[in-house]
């Protein structure tokens, strides 16, 4: 297999964290970063470079980045997805010899722009990729492999529940709803929802296999609305939660089909930014006839305790856990983040497929699914009713529904005091 040259766009919080992952993955070398503004892909490309992980040429456009690379990775904000794939299509109808395309989640904030996405990627036939690490997660994988035999003799999982909860995002973008598409249900919603339709699928079967047949949904602003906690949140990221608020909170469930059995199953999603706990937890569990999994990633093999007299000497909470709130007392403590999360099984899927080529095992196909599920999940908690999916109206419907907490109208929808 050949060294994937890889061009990253957006220099940020979840760039470096590919990053970490790229260190256990081979065949991949960091070719080129480009970011608005450059100074942060300056210091990822030291830091690249520092590590031995690739060349990592800062480069001050997309356009000339794609001359010296194999693929690209979109690790910027929601809000400037089609721009810039429009901008890398751009490039390779004028030469740059692109094998794929890699997105981080979400693949876009509605149904008309995941669609204009796809018709952008297909007007070059570029290979995709949809970043969605937690179907890649080692836990995830080794219970479907542990329970395969019991899927195949007792019959497949029938329920899951999936949540990805922490105390609230990193960036004043994150928080706008009209920049990032919605609040935590457009976030981290994606996630489980995508984990929960990936972990009833029957493991012999390809992502897309159980029809999703009805969402039902609720979101609500609980914490951040709150008059002393939305005042912080102006205050550090200039967003006013009384004129465009985001819900911080949200559960529903997701009904699916085998198109072969006509067995009906169901996944259960809830996502918060009010987890005031030690950091990020995932939480998954499943139930099978007989047999069952459950899956916490804050229970760590490394626990360690800082007294108040020591706590001084702890500089950066963040070292132990994504999101970490603590930096005394008794700390659960990831040692390799990248890989439980399972951003190195991405990675090395999306490459083995851009070198056979192929799109990943989660195309961008995939990824536009996961954004009419969000979609559907909006309007159900907007009206306050189960979404059929089967409904031909209502698919008609998703195409070009915008909710209204993306609008900036989320006081319609939401309550503030
Ligand atoms: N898989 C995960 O668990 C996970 C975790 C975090 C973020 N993400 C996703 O990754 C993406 C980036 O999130 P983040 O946390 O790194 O955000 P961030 O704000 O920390 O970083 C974004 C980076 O993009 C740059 N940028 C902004 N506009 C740009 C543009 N037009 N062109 C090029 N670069 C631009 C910024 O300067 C910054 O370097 C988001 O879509 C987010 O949903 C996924």
């Amino acid at each position: 297999m050949q060294t994937l040259k890889l061009g990253i766009i957006g220099a940020g919080f979840v760039a470096k964290f590919h990053a970490r992952a790229i260190a256990q993955v081979r065949n991949i070398q960091i070719a080129g970063i480009t970011s608005r503004p450059r100074e942060g892909a300056e210091a990822l490309a030291k830091l690249v470079r520092k590590h031995g992980l690739g060349e990592s040429v800062v480069y001050s456009n997309i356009a000339e980045m794609a001359n010296h690379v194999d693929a690209v990775a979109i690790f910027a904000p929601n809000f400037a997805r089609i721009e810039i794939v429009e901008e890398i299509v751009h490039a390779v109808q004028r030469g740059a010899n692109l094998k794929g395309i890699i997105c981080e989640k979400p693949l876009a904030r509605n149904m008309p722009e995941a669609r204009r996405m796809i018709e952008l990627v297909d007007s070059v036939s570029l290979k995709t990729a949809y970043f969605e690490n937690q179907v890649f997660m080692k836990p995830i994988r080794a219970q479907l492999a542990q329970l395969a035999p019991q899927q195949k003799i007792m019959g497949s999982l029938l329920l899951t529940r999936s949540s990805e909860e922490h105390g609230g995002p990193h960036a004043a973008w994150f928080w706008d709803p009209t920049r990032q598409g919605g609040g935590v249900l457009s976030d981290m919603g994606c996630h489980s929802i995508a984990v929960g339709w990936y972990t009833l699928t029957p493991p012999d079967k390809p992502p897309m296999f159980l029809e999703p047949v009805s969402v039902s949904a609720d979101c609500a602003l609980l914490k951040w609305g709150l008059p002393q906690w939305r005042t912080q949140l102006l205050e550090k990221f200039g967003v006013d939660y009384t004129k465009t608020p985001a819900e911080d909170f949200t559960t529903g469930i997701i009904t699916y089909r085998n198109p072969e059995s006509g067995q009906r199953v169901k996944a259960q999603f809830t996502n918060s930014w009010m987890f005031d706990k030690q950091g990020l937890r995932l939480f998954m569990d499943g139930m099978g006839p007989g047999y069952a999994f459950e899956i916490n990633s804050l229970n760590s093999p490394l626990q360690i305790f800082i007294g108040d007299i020591a706590a001084e000497a702890a500089a950066n909470s963040e070292l132990a856990l994504e999101k970490a709130t603590a930096s005394r007392g008794l700390l659960s403590v990831q040692p390799n983040e990248a890989d439980l999360y399972g951003y190195p099984d991405e990675i090395e899927d999306a490459v083995a497929a851009f070198d056979a080529g192929t799109d990943a095992l989660l195309s961008w196909r995939y990824g536009l699914e996961i954004t009419k599920l969000v979609m559907a999940a909006y309007l159900s908690a907007e009206r306050q009713q189960t979404i059929d999916l089967t409904d031909p109206g209502n698919q008609k419907e998703l195409e070009t529904y915008v909710p209204l907490i993306q609008q900036g109208k989320g006081r319609e929808v939401l309550y503030v005091k």
